[in-house]
């Protein structure tokens, strides 16, 4: 019988009597290796979170005892996998996969199956494959708590215009956050509270398309909008680009998401109203001590599961926070993710 399979039925088993969902890999790297060797595939380093989950991770590994090897793909989806490749020839005792594409990257989870590595998918969701961990934060929820931020600021008489920019179509997360979002809006739309007049997925997540959206929207309508609900900071840099050269920047409420120190400057200034901070020391760090236990084949307890569209994958969420100007201080210069100084220039 499949090893895995076998898994499978301890796993149902150990759900119903504890109400958990146990998952193990089965990864074997070479016999001379003394310690754990963790292969970290990454879609991108353009966005400065991904720069902190790599460091915060390879550190978190280190001082687990294991080694890393990382190799980032440039949003090339081909070049994903030929990386994948590699850290299989390279045998790794267990795979760690940011996705570009949540679905072209369940070609890279089964050959590592082939090869007896266990996959871990760290943030972004891997569909359509027997993906064994996922660890992540609340993605709906972070969609939720960036329409609940303009809910709360509706004008007080008619209706608050809006335009919306979503994530990457690619990117499983970029449909949950605008799940989230809808939730809390379509109720609002429906009651005439808020009328959305432009909406479009920006490519690749880049900056230079949401731009490009934001310029659209201003062609077709003019500069006559209250608020942008920006799926990422990176996305809302982008679109206040296009409001500074249309002499707008500060007047119209932006959100974010991930507390990049470019985010938290403009929340500073005015041009950016508000992000979601996701605490990346405790994804970093708890995706490592995961990713340590599967290379060394020992049991690990996850209580949620996410359906991946072929399995229900054991999943571990992890806590968000909205942050504004006021909040700042508290939560991400607090937690050291970026420091006063940069921030607040003293
Ligand atoms: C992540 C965001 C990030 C975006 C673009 C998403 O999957 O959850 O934190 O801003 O990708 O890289």
């Amino acid at each position: 019988m499949n090893p895995r399979i076998l898994l499978v039925i301890v796993s149902c088993v150990l759900s119903v009597l504890t109400g958990l969902v146990i998952s193990r890999g089965g990864g074997s790297g070479p016999a001379t290796r003394t310690r754990p060797l963790i292969g970290l595939s990454m879609d991108t380093l353009k966005e400065e979170r991904w720069q902190k989950d790599r460091d915060l991770f390879v550190a978190e590994a280190g001082k687990l005892g294991a080694d890393v090897e990382v190799l980032s793909a440039n949003s090339s989806d081909t070049r994903q996998l030929a990386d994948v490749e590699a850290l299989i020839t390279r045998k790794v005792d267990a795979l760690v996969i940011i996705p570009k594409d949540a679905a072209a990257m369940a070609k890279a989870v089964n050959l590592a199956h082939q090869a007896h590595i266990p996959v871990l998918a760290y943030d972004r969701l891997i569909t359509g494959c027997d993906l064994d961990l996922y660890i992540t934060f609340d993605n709906v929820k972070v969609g939720e708590l960036q329409a609940q931020f303009l809910a709360e600021r509706l004008p007080a008489t008619g209706k608050m215009r809006l335009l919306r920019i979503y994530g990457a179509k690619t990117d499983n997360n970029a449909k949950l956050f605008k799940q989230g979002q809808d939730h809390v809006l379509q109720p609002l739309i429906a009651a005439g509270k808020v009328e959305v007049l432009h909406e479009d997925w920006a490519d690749d997540w880049k900056p230079e398309n949401a731009k490009k959206i934001i310029n659209a929207a201003i062609t077709k309508h003019g500069p006559n909008f209250d608020a942008i609900l920006a799926s990422n900071d990176g996305t809302a840099g982008g679109a206040i680009q296009a409001l500074t050269e249309e002499g707008i920047a500060g007047k119209v409420i932006v959100t974010g998401q991930d507390a990049d120190l470019a985010a938290c400057q403009r929340i500073v200034q005015g041009t950016q109203t508000m992000t979601i901070y996701k605490p990346l020391h405790l994804l970093s760090k708890q995706a490592a001590a995961l990713a340590v236990r599967l290379a060394q084949h020992r049991p690990i307890i996850a209580r949620d599961v996410s359906p991946n569209g072929q399995t229900d994958v054991p999943s571990v969420f992890l806590p968000i926070h909205s942050v504004t100007k006021d909040n700042l201080r508290d939560t991400v210069v607090k937690d050291g993710l970026v420091t006063e100084k940069d921030v607040f220039g003293r």
